[in-house]
């Protein structure tokens, strides 16, 4: 007699990397529910073991095959139950090295790269059957018609600020980056796919959308007027829509920055007063050997037409140090530019070299030492504007979107528009609400606040 499983399956998603990442699991998961799996967040008990990778510095894709290593030890225990453990790999890891992961990680099941999402259930479903599949096509048009739609328990299941990908791929090719050959050419997704995918997150309670991009300000298509939109368009179709309080977007590249976004900060209340622009170093000759097709003018005076535009615009960016050819003068350059902008927020990175990528062919290399020390510097600099940006909110009143319960009673936990975490203490309504508040204290990473008067 055939046992049979009298539970549904369980599957475990762990997220490396970008945001985008986080929504491709979103996505998975929502398919794989929809086929009869249930989510779990104990990978212990689970089935089937996701995990969603990202391939941009070694580290991260390090990461990935010592995750496994463990995975496996639950996988062993499991061998001669009727329950057996599936081990996938998605994401820029698995389309950059395909079936090599198998190769090297033996416990590996399947290996599924981000263009082949839609087609997750019955890949796993193959693996189940001691098929081995490796999955790396670029199908995305298809993906995103064929992703199911998320319903509304699924989306209230994850809160009411959502990511929504509205362009993936890249065709800027910068000289240290993997993204263009893991996520393929840019395409945007249209304007009713992304209109219905957002109405669908707003009905079922969400209030705050980031749309997504690798270049999210590239993204363009035909809108329903039948012209031609931008990114500023498009978040002026979204902007009408009802119950839809906050809009976000990253990440945006300078070369497509363009007025009708830099318009769209004058003009929509609820696109929030944030920008996410990396400029990765301060030197032109750096610039252009990474290949971003702008100079460091270019960039300062994005910044401050976005300033004229929206004057309390908080501004984050990224960096990388160490780049080839990246002196100490060059070096120099970048805190400048750092001084002169004043960030919000930032990421920064020591340059790690990517196979395949030009950068990794490039002479002069820089020493691992250099980029620590480089690394440092930026880093104290960037973590005191950090903290000089929250403590010139004490004392200041502005509407927060509260998201979640904190972690101790009646606590609840907010955003603000310039994307701070922000902890008021008196049960002040619940997630979806969007109060008034004032702010008393701030640390690095988050503020306090209490309840204020709206002036009028
Ligand atoms: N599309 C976005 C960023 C994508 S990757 C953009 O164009 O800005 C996110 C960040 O990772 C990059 O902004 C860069 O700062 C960093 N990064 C990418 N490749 C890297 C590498 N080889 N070494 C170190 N940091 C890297
Ligand atoms: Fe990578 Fe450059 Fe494309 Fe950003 S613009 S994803 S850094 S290649
Ligand atoms: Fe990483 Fe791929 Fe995102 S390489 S940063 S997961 S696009």
């Amino acid at each position: 007699m055939v046992e049979k499983l009298e539970e549904p399956k369980k599957v475990f998603v762990k997220t490396y990397g970008c945001q985008m990442n986080v929504y491709d699991s979103n996505r998975m998961e929502d398919a794989l529910e929809q086929d009869g799996y249930e989510r779990t967040a104990n990978m212990e008990e689970a089935d089937l073991v996701l995990l969603n990778t990202c391939h941009i510095r070694e580290k991260a894709a390090e990461k990935v095959y010592s995750e496994v290593g463990r995975i496996r030890k639950l996988k062993e225990r499991r061998a001669d139950t009727n329950r057996p453990m599936t081990i996938g790999i998605t994401g820029c890891v698995a389309q950059a090295e395909g079936a090599e992961i198998m190769k090297r990680a033996k416990a590996v099941d399947l290996v599924a790269g981000p263009q082949t999402y839609h087609r997750i259930a019955d890949i796993v479903n193959r693996a189940e059957q001691g098929e081995k599949p490796v999955e790396t096509e670029f199908e995305i048009e298809e993906k995103f018609a064929k992703l199911p739609v998320a319903t509304h328990k699924q989306v209230q299941a994850r809160g009411v600020a959502s990511f929504l990908t509205v362009q993936e791929g890249c065709d800027k090719f910068c000289t240290f980056c993997v993204v263009p050959y893991t996520r393929g050419a840019e395409v945007s997704r249209s304007v009713n796919q992304i209109i219905d995918e957002a109405r669908g997150m707003v009905d079922a309670g969400v209030r705050e959308v980031t749309l997504l991009g690798q270049n999210v300000n590239a993204w363009h298509g035909v809108g329903e007027d039948g012209r031609e939109w931008g990114l500023g368009e498009l978040l002026h179709g979204l902007a009408s829509m009802e119950g839809l309080e906050r809009l976000r977007y990253t990440t945006s590249h300078p070369v497509d920055m363009d007025e009708s976004l830099i318009n769209a900060h004058r003009e929509l209340d609820c696109l929030m007063p944030y920008l996410h622009l990396p400029i990765q170093a301060g030197s032109d000759k750096i610039l252009k050997a990474m290949n971003r097709h702008h100079t460091v003018s270019d960039y300062m005076h994005i910044i401050e037409r976005m300033r004229e535009a929206r004057p309390d615009m908080a501004i984050s960016g990224d960096f990388i140090v160490g780049f080839p050819g990246e002196t100490d003068e060059d070096f120099e350059e970048t805190l400048k530019v750092v001084r002169a902008v004043k960030y919000a927020s930032a990421f920064s990175f020591k340059y790690s070299t990517r196979p395949g990528t030009p950068g990794a062919d490039m002479e002069n290399q820089v020493p691992e030492e250099v980029k620590s020390e480089r690394l440092r510097q930026l880093q104290d600099l960037l973590n005191e504007q950090q903290v000089e940006f929250n403590r010139t909110c004490i004392g200041r009143k502005m509407d927060i979107l509260l998201e979640k319960k904190g972690r101790r009673e009646g606590q609840l936990i907010g955003r603000s528009p310039w994307l701070q975490s922000v902890i008021v203490d008196d049960m002040l309504g619940k997630p979806g609400d969007i109060i008034h508040v004032e702010i008393t204290d701030a640390a690095p990473n988050s503020l306090n606040a209490v309840a204020a008067q709206k002036e009028t």
